[in-house]
């Protein structure tokens, strides 16, 4: 059964558009339009059409409105409704054979700089080092992948190495530094997010349809949801290895379909759009490779993810509701 979405009509000649994944050469699409164009009614049927294949659907929510049937409704928040938090410093999927915890830790710290602008070459690097006192703490050493399975280690550990070299007369020098990137820390990560007794496990996600709700944490919480669920995601991906070159429907071209409205909150921010170990530009250039396929929608037309110019960048389309 050929995956197909009804889109719309063409404004220049009225004729019907569809969306047609399986004669694309990449399995993104990226959706403009201003306010009330239609963008988000455009994703509900693309992410319902999607299911109705039996393909799993992961839905960033930042409105609250991304309303579609037979999807798992997680709402993220501080209050009490918010059951299911997240770990970004969970090694799940990690593949011992290619990528080091150095990498994994390189890209926390890349996060949250975007997300904590505030944070300083030299904290970031006291930071880096915290982290990796973190994971030997709990008994996950870089060297030995056997200890990688031991459950990670949380950003209250980060939090007691920091506040151990405090107090240690030896780090005096360094005191400044290291007071102020726990401050930047506790700032973020005492969101009662991170502190919830079970975290969204990829296992899951990959299990079944998912609407992520993000529509009461601050943006600097979402640019790491964002990140962090997108990372494990695509590295469980990528550890199950390449899909085949040849499918035998369109359906086995994705092992899941992640929709982002609003796609300026991981797009945009500090640090480098262009940079190629940022999640979003990992995606566009293996995601295809792994199974994931992308539905981006945003206001406009120049966002920041657009401005990188990479080749693999999505088919775009531009809509507005017409009377
Ligand atoms: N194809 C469509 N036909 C009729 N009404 C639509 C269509 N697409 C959107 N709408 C309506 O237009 C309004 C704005 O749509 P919405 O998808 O929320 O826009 P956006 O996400 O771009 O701000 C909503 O009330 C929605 O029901
Ligand atoms: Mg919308």
């Amino acid at each position: 059964m050929p995956l197909v979405v009804e889109l719309g009509d063409d404004v220049a000649n009225g004729k019907p558009v569809n969306w047609y994944p399986g004669e694309e050469m990449n399995r993104f699409i990226a959706v403009f339009g201003a306010s009330g164009s239609g963008k988000t009614e455009l994703l509900k049927r693309v992410a319902s059409e999607v299911i109705r294949h039996g393909i799993p659907v992961l839905i960033f929510d930042f409105h609250g409105d991304v309303e579609v049937s037979h999807v798992n409704h997680v709402m993220m928040s501080s209050g009490f409704g918010s059951s299911v938090g997240i770990n970004p410093l969970s090694i799940e999927g990690l593949n011992p054979q290619t990528h080091g915890l150095s990498d994994h830790r390189a890209e926390i710290v890349a996060m949250l700089r975007r997300a904590a602008p505030s944070l300083s070459q030299n904290q970031a690097h006291l930071l880096a080092e915290a982290m990796r006192t973190a994971y030997v703490m709990v008994g996950i050493e870089d060297r030995d992948p056997r200890t990688w399975n031991l459950p990670p280690p949380t950003f209250a550990h980060v939090q007691m190495v920091l506040a151990s070299w405090s107090s240690d007369p030896d780090m005096k020098g360094r005191r400044d530094s290291i007071n102020g990137c726990a401050a930047v820390l506790g700032a973020i990560f005492g969101h009662s997010l991170f502190h919830c007794p079970r975290n969204l496990s990829v296992s899951e996600i990959l299990g079944g349809n998912w609407r992520l709700n993000l529509e009461h944490l601050p943006e600097s919480i979402q640019v790491i949801v964002v990140d962090t669920v997108l990372r494990l995601v695509f590295r469980r991906l990528r550890a199950m290895g390449s899909l085949p070159v040849k499918f035998g429907c369109d359906a086995d071209m994705y092992r899941i379909f992640v929709v982002i409205d609003e796609a300026k909150v991981i797009a945009g921010g500090q640090g480098y759009p262009n940079k190629s170990t940022r999640i979003l530009n990992v995606i566009a250039s293996e995601g295809r490779k792994f199974g994931m396929g992308m539905l981006l929608a945003s206001q406009g037309r120049g966002d920041a993810f657009l401005k990188t110019g990479r080749s693999e960048y999505p088919v775009r389309i531009q809509i507005r509701l017409v009377e």
